[in-house]
């Protein structure tokens, strides 16, 4: 089979480029030590109902004016699904998964990172203003994602 030659130096160069890629990705990958976005350990999640934290989900007082809410995202809810936070509250959410990736967005603050099974996903937020904030779920998990909401009523 004859090969043009204008053909053979654009297979090469397109060979060249997948190469590297692939080297750049997995340098990237493994040298950096990237994981999935659970930043804070892991967990069993057939044995989230043996963990403290996820047993009793909610909002737990650390310190004065800091708090923790644990909950657990799960098809089609979250756990707990309102939340009530005293106003001027700094909280850290520790969220994780028994099922499937879901998300964890607050609307309104910076919070907004996805939950995966098996892994615990930590963020920080201060409530200042006082309201609702709308909880989101921004993966798509399944039939019911678009109904997978709760709420923040800080006070
Ligand atoms: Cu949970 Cu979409």
């Amino acid at each position: 089979m004859k090969i043009h030659a204008i053909e053979r130096i654009w297979l090469i160069v397109g060979g060249a480029m997948l190469v590297l890629f692939l080297v750049l990705l997995s340098a990237a990958a493994f040298g950096e030590g990237l994981m999935p976005p659970g930043d804070a350990g892991r967990v069993d999640p057939q044995k989230l109902a043996q963990d403290p934290r996820f047993a009793t989900p909610g909002l737990k007082a650390l310190s004065a004016g800091h708090y923790e809410v644990d909950a657990v995202a799960r098809m089609f809810t979250f756990q707990p699904n309102q939340i009530e936070i005293p106003r001027g509250a700094e909280v850290k959410f520790v969220v994780t998964s028994p099922d499937v990736i879901h998300g964890f967005e607050i609307a309104g603050t910076n919070v907004n990172d996805m939950v995966v099974p098996g892994y615990i996903t930590e963020m920080s937020a201060h409530f200042d203003k006082p309201g609702e904030y709308l909880i989101l779920c921004n993966e798509y998990c399944g039939a019911g994602h678009q109904a997978m909401m709760g709420k923040i009523v800080v006070k």
